[in-house]
């Protein structure tokens, strides 16, 4: 039987999204020659910042009609830097997120954002006395609604009683279906332990019914060991126990800020992926790596691209290819041992060198 095709839609979009998703896309062109046991056939979308300025969207008529039909979607960073002054961006953030990012995430109701973090051998975390293995976790963040929904509005612009309401949304539905998919999860690794991080002492409504969804829930694991954080002292177990910590369920604000101290805690925000998942599969699911768009570094051949390697191998576990995607992350795990990594992890090599440095590992190893 020939090898199974998946069709990729591939949106680098801004910043270093370009150089990191480029980078992502050899990677896995080598491991699919090299393997043969699938191929991926990718289809490249413009959709950035450069198409907003000049057309006023991010995404043209039909175009998630279009990206409905794709198996996943290899995503870059949205986040225009500004041209006079670097840190005020062309567009504003929340138009570009909301413009692009979550205008595909909401639709294809990709509910269940996965961000794993660990310390790659090679590599070294922060925190002194953490060390391989000790820091090995899975963020499970939800995407749906919560802080993020989209709720509230402005009122007496400009006024001195100009009023804004950021509105909070948490329901029953959604956080079951999270906190579901999170059991599931903490059940599949070796050490079955689910966090669940709310703030139900000051926020004594939506985030007390995170808590009792989250009991009720972990009735149907009785095989996962489970507990609870309020989120500031969370922080502090992140840095002072990292080790205890193993799969976390946390609310879409709360995951966010903790996903990205995870990041570095593990040693550098150009290591780690985001998955956005639709865990039904109705829709297709959207891979990226956890960094931004990362203004400064754009276009000196310095972004780390192992964020979006890690990337490649979530989707293509995502897509049944486990092996492959088991060992897409060795080979990268291997190079960063024999320090060909980038300047964010303290090492001096480019780039393309981190890549190619990849691309020569699979084909040796396999
Ligand atoms: P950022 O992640 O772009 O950069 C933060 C710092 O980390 C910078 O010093 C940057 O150079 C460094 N960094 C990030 N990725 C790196 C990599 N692969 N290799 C080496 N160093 C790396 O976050 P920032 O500066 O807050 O945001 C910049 C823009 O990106 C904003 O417009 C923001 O809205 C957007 N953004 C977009 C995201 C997305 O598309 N999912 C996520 C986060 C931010
Ligand atoms: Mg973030």
């Amino acid at each position: 039987t020939p090898p199974k095709t998946y069709k990729i839609a591939s949106i680098p979009a801004d910043g270093i999204g370009p150089e990191v998703i480029q980078a992502g896309i050899e990677v896995l062109q080598t491991l699919s020659k090299t393997l043969k046991t699938f191929q991926l056939d990718f289809t490249h979308f413009d959709w950035n910042s450069e198409r907003y300025k000049s057309t006023g969207s991010y995404i043209p008529e039909g175009g998630l009609e279009e990206l409905r039909k794709f198996d996943a979607i290899l995503f870059g960073a949205v986040g225009a830097p500004g041209k006079l002054m670097q840190w005020v961006p062309d567009v504003p953030d929340h138009i570009s997120l909301w413009g692009l990012r979550l205008a595909i995430c909401q639709p294809f109701q990709q509910y269940a954002n996965v961000r794993p973090t660990k310390v790659f051998r090679g590599t070294q975390s922060p925190l002194r006395n953490c060390n391989v293995g000790d820091l090995d976790w899975v963020i499970i963040r939800e995407n749906s609604e919560g802080e993020y929904a989209g709720q509230g509005g402005r009122s007496h612009r400009g006024r001195p009683w100009e009023i804004a309401t950021e509105v909070s949304i948490f329901t029953r539905h959604s956080v079951e279906r999270l906190m579901r998919f999170a059991f599931e999860t903490a059940q599949s690794r070796p050490r079955k332990t689910l966090t669940c991080v709310t703030k139900s002492n000051a926020q004594r409504h939506g985030m007390v019914l995170w808590d009792e969804i989250a009991s009720e829930i972990s009735k149907e694991f009785p095989d996962v060991k489970f507990d609870k954080m309020l989120v500031d002292a969370m922080t502090a177990r992140m840095v002072l126990n990292p080790a205890s910590l193993d799969t976390v369920v946390a609310t879409n604000l709360h995951a966010d800020i903790l996903s990205d101290l995870a990041a570095a805690l593990a040693g550098s925000i150009g290591i780690a992926p985001t998955s956005n998942l639709d865990p039904t599969r109705e829709y297709p699911s959207m891979f990226e790596p956890i960094h931004g768009s990362a203004f400064d570094i754009v276009g000196k051949g310095v972004a780390n691209p192992v964020a979006t390697f890690w990337t490649a191998a979530e989707m293509l576990a995502w897509l049944g290819e486990q092996d492959a995607s088991a060992k897409l992350l060795e080979a990268v795990e291997n190079v960063c041992e024999r320090g060909t990594i980038t300047r964010d992890l303290g090492g001096k090599s480019s780039t393309k060198e981190v890549t190619t440095a990849v691309q020569e590992e699979i084909v040796k190893m396999l």
